[in-house]
């Protein structure tokens, strides 16, 4: 199963995720770039603001998901929603991705952030999978294993 491993990440949690992921798997990766700064006090407030108005932004992103069989998303979480920028990412290639795979990193209050993402993508993913910063290497072990066990012909 050709996997492609998507995120956005603004502090570095959900890269870290993302690339523990992608080498697990053997799968390719993508970081999807948010052309809005989010550096900063000014940064962070635009940051909650956008995402519970629902904004979209420009992103900047580089391979063509339509060529992977599944592609695993994952996002942090911004007033319990999604980012602007996989919000999108989502919206831009909802026709391209044939299975998708979510992830969200938080401080520990998901909100609705799965639950937009699978709107906005207008399907149901394989897997969800919430990180929470605190216990991100347990997490990353369980996603790890759940994505590996979609491709396991055995079961
Ligand atoms: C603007 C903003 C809003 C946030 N809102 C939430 C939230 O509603 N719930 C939560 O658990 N964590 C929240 N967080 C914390 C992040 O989701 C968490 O630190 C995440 O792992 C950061 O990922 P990153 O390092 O990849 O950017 C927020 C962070 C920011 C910057």
């Amino acid at each position: 199963m050709k996997t492609l491993v998507v995120f956005y990440s603004r502090s570095g949690t959900t890269k870290r995720v993302a690339r523990e992921v992608a080498e697990a798997l053997s799968a390719d990766v993508d970081e999807v770039i948010d052309k809005k700064s989010r550096k900063g006090i000014l940064g962070f407030l635009r940051a909650g603001y956008d995402a519970t108005r629902g904004k979209t932004t420009e992103i900047e992103f580089e391979k063509d998901p339509f060529d992977y069989d599944l592609v695993v998303i994952g996002t942090p979480v911004w007033n319990g929603r999604v980012t602007p920028a996989i919000r999108t990412y989502l919206l831009r290639n909802r026709e391209k991705i044939k299975n998708a795979a979510f992830f969200c990193t938080c401080a520990g209050r998901l909100g609705k952030c799965l639950e937009q993402m699978e709107k906005i993508l207008g399907k149901r993913p394989v897997l969800r999978k919430i990180l929470v910063r605190k216990k991100l290497e347990e997490g990353i072990k369980e996603l790890v294993e759940g994505l590996k066990a979609l491709s396991d012909p055995n079961l």
